[in-house]
């Protein structure tokens, strides 16, 4: 290749081209290392000054006297205050959670951002904050003309799971048209006189044009249970309430395709299933042929989860997934798929059924015919309405995968599932997203469905563990620390992290990362010890065996 330069060699030229040449190879070796680069990234840490770097090494800078909180906004304090939390579990004691802005009357942030479709991310620790109590947060959160929180109980949301201390996370879609700011409001509850509200932070992440919204020539997807098709407006915003890795582990957000999406494991959702068919290909080289390679990280589509191998098994059952949602809605599902089992290479080798709500999304399931190969992702997105009588309530959306019962009509009689993601559609009339509080939670023994021929209970238990040296005395301990140490000059030369995402339990709850951090600096070291911390999130765990210590409110 060197060779063909029509240039004469050992000119100074020739060596500045060279060097041009080959640094421009090295910056676009690094930029592809992530499918998707995002044009907007803000990471605002609320009620903090100046920049903190996260466990994952993201900066995210204060709120305080940035552009983004109106100046005003930010000097009158009884318009918003910035603390610390009294109390705070490992988890809380990490950026951003570790300080919050908080407020009796109404405050905006405004964030000029470019046109586009966006993820937003909302970070809370329901925690008392000074003289703010913590079950005195009620408040309602807007973006633009969406509600997405409405007479929002944080610490009763945070406590359905019985579990105190918990931190809560949001991930929505908007799109931003050209000329338009992406305005936050945060409106302490009129109806409580006391009530007030607050936030950790906030994370504005762009996403590639039309992945989640429907483009513009696109005729949209299958409306289950209707005869016309439906299609995700630029008018809607949607809320992520799940996303997972099927039959995989949970990939962490710094995982994610450039997004920052996180994708949590599907276990605890699963109603029924056989823990013994989790397939994988970890050697496969994918080809991102009939969709964008950052539709979804490479893990997603290198496991998966099958119904057995043998027609008794994979004739007797559905593999089925429970996820409980809000009645009143509609909502988007994608399921991403790839056949990466070498014996499946041609139309028709392994066909399938998918139930959505209970109802027939697809009779005729062909991953290769849909993808065009082995190897090659695919997904696939559905619509569907979920209203019940029972309106304000959780309600349970069952999405199932079926062996075709026609011997004749696939070669092998099983099913294949590698990943989901369901959003809530905002409401077209009001574009509201927000769903009911949860119910307070009674404690009652756990209801336990036994999982069919479950032969693994160890490893389908479900308490996440948090590791982390350097916890409980936080932020504040460090800080102070680190602002004494940086006074007296006396610099830790060797404050070396690094920091390992095992486990990340996706949109409910950031508190079950399992993040083990080793830190070689004699501060950290004086203030550490691991702690072990086990948190649920609010949307109960389906537990099983005689290690479970959950419930199941809905
Ligand atoms: C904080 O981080 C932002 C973005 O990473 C950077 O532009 C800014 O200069 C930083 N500010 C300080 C005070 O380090
Ligand atoms: C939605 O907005 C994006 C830009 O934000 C634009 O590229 C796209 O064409 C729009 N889609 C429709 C259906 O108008
Ligand atoms: C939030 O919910 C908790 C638990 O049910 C309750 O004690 C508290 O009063 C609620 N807060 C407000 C402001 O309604
Ligand atoms: C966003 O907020 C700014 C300042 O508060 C205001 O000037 C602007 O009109 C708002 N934009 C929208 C679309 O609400
Ligand atoms: C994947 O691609 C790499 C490099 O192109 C090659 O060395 C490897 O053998 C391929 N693996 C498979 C399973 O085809
Ligand atoms: C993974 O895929 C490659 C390429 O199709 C195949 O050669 C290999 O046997 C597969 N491995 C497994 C464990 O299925
Ligand atoms: C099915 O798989 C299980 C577990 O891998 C194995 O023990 C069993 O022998 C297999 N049965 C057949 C018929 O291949
Ligand atoms: C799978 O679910 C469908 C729809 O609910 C049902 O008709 C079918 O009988 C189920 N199959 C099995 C084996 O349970
Ligand atoms: C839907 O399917 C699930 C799982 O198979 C079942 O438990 C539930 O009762 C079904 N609901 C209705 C309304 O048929
Ligand atoms: C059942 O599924 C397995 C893959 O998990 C497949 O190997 C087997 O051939 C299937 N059984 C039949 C009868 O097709």
């Amino acid at each position: 290749m060197w060779n063909s330069f029509p240039l004469p060699p050992f000119t100074p030229l020739y060596l500045v081209f060279f060097f041009l040449l080959h640094h421009l190879i090295c910056t676009v070796s690094v930029e592809s290392s992530s499918p998707y680069t995002s044009i907007d990234q803000i990471l605002l840490n609320c009620g903090s000054f100046g920049n903190s770097t996260a466990l994952d090494g993201r900066t995210w800078i204060g709120d305080a006297n940035s552009k983004f909180l109106p100046l005003e906004q930010s000097l009158n304090n009884h318009a918003s205050l910035t603390l610390i939390a009294a109390r705070q579990s490992p988890t809380a004691a990490q950026v951003p959670f570790a300080t919050a802005r908080i407020s009796l009357s109404t405050f905006t942030y405004d964030f000029p951002v470019t046109a586009g479709q966006k993820f937003i991310r909302l970070y809370f620790y329901p925690a008392s904050y000074s003289d703010f109590d913590r079950s005195k947060a009620l408040f309602s959160v807007r973006a633009g003309p969406f509600t997405l929180l409405s007479n929002f109980n944080a610490s009763l949301t945070a406590d359905a799971d019985g579990d105190s201390g918990d931190t809560i996370f949001r991930e929505y879609c908007v799109n931003i048209e050209e000329d338009q700011r992406l305005n936050i409001t945060f409106t302490p509850s009129p109806t409580v006189s006391d009530s007030y509200a607050f936030i950790n932070g906030i994370e504005i992440v762009s996403m590639p044009p039309n992945l989640y919204y429907t483009r513009a020539e696109d005729q949209g997807f299958s409306f289950i249970g209707q005869h016309n098709l439906y299609s995700i407006k630029n008018s809607t915003a949607l809320e992520t309430v799940y996303r997972f890795n099927v039959g995989g582990r949970s990939i962490s957000p710094t995982e994610d395709t450039g997004m920052f999406r996180g994708w949590s494991q599907d276990d605890k959702y699963l109603k029924e299933y056989n823990v013994l068919f989790l397939p994988f290909n970890d050697t496969i080289n994918l080809s991102f042929a009939t969709v964008p390679a950052y539709a979804a990280p490479e893990y997603v589509y290198r496991t998966a989860r099958t119904l057995g191998n043998d027609t008794d098994i994979n004739l007797s059952y559905n593999l089925t997934w429970e996820f409980p949602v809000d009645s009143g809605f509609y909502y988007f599902i994608r399921l991403h798929f790839c056949e990466f089992q070498p014996e499946i290479v041609q139309p028709s080798d392994r066909r399938f059924r998918i139930f959505i709500a209970n109802q027939t999304a697809e009779k005729d399931a062909d991953v290769i015919l849909w993808s065009g190969g082995n190897g090659v992702p695919v997904y696939k997105d559905y619509a569907v309405p979920i209203f019940t009588k029972e309106r304000d309530k959780k309600v349970n959306l069952y999405i199932a995968i079926g062996a075709e019962p026609r011997r004749w009509m696939t070669s092998y009689q099983d099913a294949i599932m590698n990943g989901i993601e369901i959003f809530k559609i905002s409401d077209s009339s009001n574009g509201n997203l927000a769903g009911p509080n949860p119910d307070p939670i009674l404690v009652t023994p756990p209801t336990i469905e036994p999982p069919k021929q479950s032969t693994n209970s160890k490893n389908s238990r479900r308490t996440t563990i948090f590791v982390a040296a350097g916890g409980v005395t936080g932020l504040i301990m460090a800080s102070i620390l680190g602002f004494l140490i940086f006074r007296t000059g006396k610099k830790e030369k060797n404050l070396s992290c690094s920091t390992d995402w095992t486990t990340w339990r996706g949109p409910f709850s950031l508190s079950t990362t399992k993040s083990t951090k080793t830190c070689r600096s004699s501060l950290w070291v004086a203030l550490s010890r691991p702690i072990y911390y086990a948190a649920e999130s609010q949307i109960q765990d389906i537990q099983d065996g005689e290690e479970s210590q959950g419930l199941r409110p809905y």
